[in-house]
């Protein structure tokens, strides 16, 4: 909006911040102060409406720039009186400098404004939830694991690790299978080649007994969860590629009542306080005596029923002797029990090809762990 020129001079109250000469008058000069404060008051104020930078740089070409009513004023300064020349200069420089600073002020203020208009607009909500993504989560084979074992751990035991490629020795020597055991066999095991360094996948978590009695002082106390593999076909109960947790303990005076104990309490952690367990005489070539060790699923689809979860015995002394410990003085259990049938009892899953399929659907449901 414009406001009206003062009529001569500048009023203090206008321009407080300026004290402008004025123009003498007279008739000859063709320069009035009305027509300087005119255009400098309507630069002003299209300065002060521009809302933004580019709109202040357009209303300085309109009111600074050539053909602007102050540069038509200057021009005129060449037709001034010579007397007057000086004093009429000082006015329109005056006019000028006004104008300038105006401009100057009202820039800085719409880039701050800008700015901060920007960092408003810029802003990263950090709280908010990621949608492009989804994050991923561990499979419920490999929580599983991890839970059984922190069930040992909760009793002081330790957790080891065995590798997935073994040295026949461990996988079957140490624990007693003759040479000629049919588990040994191509159709069972899958060997490395070649085959003279006796390499093979391992067929069960057992030779990680052998490792950690070799590698550690008595007492023994050790579970070891990992992937065990063999030459079985994928159905909706078996996967060549398979996990199991095993576990040894060799102490003095253990007997078969602290292996049922621990079962039982491994068994009611795994599935419930109601869990019952049952031992079946079995056989295994490195615990003597053997059991394979059922538990009983009240809510089994087709009925309840004892359903078979892994193996177990006494450590057979000639394992203990293979790991130069004497038999006479220590004794232990060991049991060897399947991830795969764990995750099936727990959540009533019929078909264990669904767990290596990779359908993240399926691994959904358990809500996993990122
Ligand atoms: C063993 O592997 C013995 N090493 C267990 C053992 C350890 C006995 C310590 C004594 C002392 P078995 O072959 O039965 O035993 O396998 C144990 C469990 O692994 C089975 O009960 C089952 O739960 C699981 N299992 C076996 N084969 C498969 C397979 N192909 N797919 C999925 N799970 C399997
Ligand atoms: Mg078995």
């Amino acid at each position: 909006m414009l406001r009206s020129a003062p009529r001569s001079g500048v009023s203090a109250a206008l321009w407080p911040a300026y004290r402008v000469d004025s123009l003498p008058v007279s008739d000859l000069n063709p320069i009035t102060q009305e027509a300087a404060d005119a255009a400098v008051e309507a630069a002003l104020a299209a300065f002060a409406a521009a809302d933004s930078v580019a709109a202040l740089k357009t209303a300085r070409t309109e009111h600074a720039g050539d053909g602007s009513a102050i540069a038509q004023l200057n021009a005129k300064m060449r037709d001034v009186p010579k007397d007057e020349k000086a004093a009429t200069g000082k006015v329109m420089g005056q006019a000028r400098g006004r104008v300038e600073g105006a401009y100057k002020a009202r820039e800085a203020e719409l880039a701050e404004q800008e700015a901060a208009a920007r960092l408003v607009a810029e802003t990263v909500d950090v709280t908010a939830a990621p949608s492009r993504q989804r994050a991923g989560s561990r499979h419920p084979l490999a929580q599983l694991q991890e839970e059984a074992a922190d069930i040992f751990v909760g009793m002081g035991w330790e957790v080891a690790e065995g590798p997935e490629i073994e040295h026949e020795w461990f996988n079957f020597d140490a624990l007693g299978f003759d040479p000629d055991h049919p588990a040994r066999a191509m159709q069972d095991t899958f060997f490395v080649e070649p085959a003279d360094r006796h390499l093979l996948l391992r067929t069960h978590t057992s030779p990680v007994q052998i490792r950690s009695l070799l590698e550690r002082e008595l007492p023994v106390y050790v579970v070891a969860p990992g992937r065990v593999y063999r030459t079985d076909e994928l159905d909706a109960t078996h996967t060549p590629v398979f996990h199991q947790i095993e576990g040894i303990a060799i102490d003095r005076g253990l007997t078969m009542a602290h292996l049922r104990g621990t079962l039982e309490h491994f068994a009611r952690q795994m599935f419930g306080a109601e869990a019952e367990i049952r031992l079946r005489p079995n056989f295994f070539p490195f615990t003597e005596p053997s059991a394979e060790m059922d538990v009983w699923q009240p809510n089994a689809k087709g009925g309840a029923r004892w359903v078979e979860w892994g193996g177990c015995g006494m450590v057979d002394p000639r394992v203990l002797a293979a790991a130069g410990i004497d038999p006479e003085e220590f004794q232990g259990f060991a049991f060897g029990m399947g991830i795969e049938r764990t995750l099936q009892f727990r959540h009533d899953i019929n078909d264990m090809r669904d767990m290596v399929e990779g359908d993240v659907r399926f691994n959904r449901q358990f809500g996993g762990l990122v």
